[in-house]
């Protein structure tokens, strides 16, 4: 597995293809860190794929939903404690730790947390330390019932880093949070499930297809308006009360403007004059 810090690709070949996977079905791209013999652990060269690969997928049709997955028996095993932390210290190169620190954060939650289409992440295994941020910054997240989380950073004396905890305090009680940073004690998906920080964990002979279930349904519905409603709300989550509103009214208004469907159109003609369908209890029909 290569371990190089910036290595170049042509621009004809796809970003990932080494320490990234993606495979396209139906819609969905599994979006795999594949670093399994190192438990997908997070070195600077799977960060910068990471980054190329979200810029790729934007644009790319066959992704309608992205599904943030691992290879082998982990999810990610966090940051490379050797590639990302030792042997960039060791450089004492601060403008190389600077450009390392913002690729992880550039993939990790600065492009994740408002990409643009679907995110879901597929825990399949071992998720630690730096593993919560791109977990948080998923919309949706789905686990093996039996994948381990841990907080380890206390377990090597330091306290979580880069925006682990802030991400942390965004789904997850204080009180389990606190816990878990401040024990370093593992927990399992069904743990993760209880304390919000996944919507719902699954054995793991079903996790595969209750994810594909899932990301089928969102690559069926209506981009522009997923969009809009995904960033609404992480943006407004941030905001006093009177600018939430007005930039939601801004965002409502621009998914209208942006939609080519005229998806409020068609739901209000279907529930109002045709009474084809009820908007409580389902999707209006996409022409
Ligand atoms: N950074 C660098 N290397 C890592 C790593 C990490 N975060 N996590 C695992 N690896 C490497 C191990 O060093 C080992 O490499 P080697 O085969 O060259 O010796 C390989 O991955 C397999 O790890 P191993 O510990 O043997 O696997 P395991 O299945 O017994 O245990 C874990 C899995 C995840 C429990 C264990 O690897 C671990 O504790 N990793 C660190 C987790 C952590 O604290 N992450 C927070 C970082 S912010």
């Amino acid at each position: 597995m290569g371990s190089a810090v910036g290595a170049a690709s042509d621009d004809t070949s796809p970003p990932w293809g080494d320490t990234v996977l993606v495979e396209f079905e139906d819609g969905i791209a599994w979006v795999r860190l594949n670093r399994p013999d190192k438990r997908n652990a997070m070195n600077p060269r799977l960060n910068e794929e990471m980054v190329r690969t979200l810029d790729a997928l934007e644009h790319d049709e066959r992704c309608r939903v992205l599904v943030l997955t691992g290879a082998g028996e982990a999810w990610t095993a966090g940051m490379d404690l050797q590639e990302y932390f030792r042997d960039v210290d060791a450089t004492g190169d601060l403008a190389l730790q600077n450009r390392v620190r913002r690729d992880a954060a550039q993939w990790q939650w600065r492009r994740l947390s408002t990409y643009p289409k679907p995110t879901i992440a597929m825990v399949n295994g071992w998720c630690f330390g730096g593993a919560f941020t791109p977990l948080v910054a998923c919309d949706l997240a789905i686990a093996d019932e039996d994948a381990r989380f841990g907080l380890s950073e206390i377990n090597w004396g330091i306290p979580p880093g880069g925006v682990v905890s802030r991400a942390l305090a965004a789904v997850v009680p204080q009180r389990d949070a606190l816990y878990h940073i401040m024990t370093g004690e593992t927990f399992d998906g069904r743990a993760a499930a209880r304390m919000r920080l996944v919507n719902e964990a699954v054995a793991a002979a079903d996790l595969h297809e209750r994810t594909r279930e899932l990301a089928a349904r969102l690559a069926a519905m209506n981009p522009v308006v997923l969009r809009a409603a995904k960033i609404g709300y992480k943006l407004a989550a941030e905001m006093p009360w009177d600018q939430a509103e007005d930039y939601l009214y801004a965002k409502l208004e621009q998914s209208q403007f942006l939609d080519p469907e005229q998806g409020r159109s068609q739901g209000l003609e279907q529930f109002l004059d045709a009474k084809s369908f009820r908007p409580g209890l389902g999707h209006y029909t996409r022409d």
